[in-house]
């Protein structure tokens, strides 16, 4: 069954049919579902949909381009409700350059200060990592020799030398729609060099959507075809790159 790793259907573009889009998962193959939190209104959001359905889990964090609104009040909420059952990650946080909508060291202090709560109770992080390559591996690397648990770099943007560092440490690439893409060349060498065992599937809903699909908004339902892309670079079968993913995200998220 399918276990996507990273979505945001507390999104504005679900509004119409949120509830009936969630519902129609399981009967469609997709059995375990993490919502992420970007901002502070969105961590909220993912608190109520992660008590409406059984089978889609949270993790809360505010993303690079939201923390001019983060306040050590808002981070104290966070230190609270990361404690919630089914609060499984905290995420997404990380480092955005491309978009630079705040200073480098502000966005440094909140990335650091965010994967603390993570070391703090023992959870995995959910990574945004975009033009920040250097300073992103430093600083989890920082992290994991002070003992934390582990994540996920989502939507893995990087090279394979990058990538190696990673997987290195044990963390796992979140792979979504961008690997059906044809000019994804870079990304296609990332997937056939990194172990199976460490790869995660996401949709990043609602955007990112595969091929065929590219450029539509995202659901986890087009998640076959992100498998059915990394399996023909892996030389097996779609089956069992949805087993071993899911096995690899139940491990890493599920543990509790
Ligand atoms: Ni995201």
């Amino acid at each position: 069954m399918i276990f996507d790793t990273h979505a945001h259907y507390d999104d504005e573009a679900f509004d119409d049919d949120r509830e009936q889009l969630l519902e129609r998962m399981r009967n469609r193959g997709v059995e375990y579902i993490v919502n992420v939190g970007s901002s502070m209104a969105s961590c909220k959001s993912t608190i109520g949909l992660i008590r409406r359905f059984p089978y889609v889990y949270g993790a809360l964090g505010v993303h690079p381009d939201e923390i001019s609104e983060l306040t050590e009040e808002d981070y104290k909420w966070l230190g609270k409700n990361i404690y919630k059952p089914k609060i499984v990650a905290v995420g997404e946080i990380g480092l955005d350059y491309h978009w630079d909508v705040q200073p480098h060291e502000v966005q440094k202090y909140w990335f650091v200060k965010q994967m603390e709560l993570a070391k703090e109770l023992d959870l995995p992080i959910a990574v945004h990592s975009r033009d920040a390559a250097k300073d992103t591996l430093d600083l989890v690397k920082d992290c994991m020799k002070g003992g934390m648990y582990g994540g996920i770099i989502h939507c893995f943007s990087y090279g394979k030398e990058m990538a190696r560092e990673y997987l290195d440490m044990g963390l796992y690439l979140g792979i979504g729609g961008v690997v059906t893409f044809k000019n994804a060349k870079k990304l296609k060498e990332v997937v056939a060099y990194a172990p199976l065992e460490q790869l995660v599937l996401e949709t990043d809903s609602p955007y990112l959507s595969p091929e065929p699909n590219r450029g539509k908004r995202n659901s986890s339902l087009n998640l076959p075809y992100v498998a059915e892309a990394i399996a023909q670079i892996k030389g097996c079968s779609e089956e069992e790159v949805i087993a071993v993913t899911e096995e690899n995200a139940k491990k890493l998220l599920l543990r509790k």
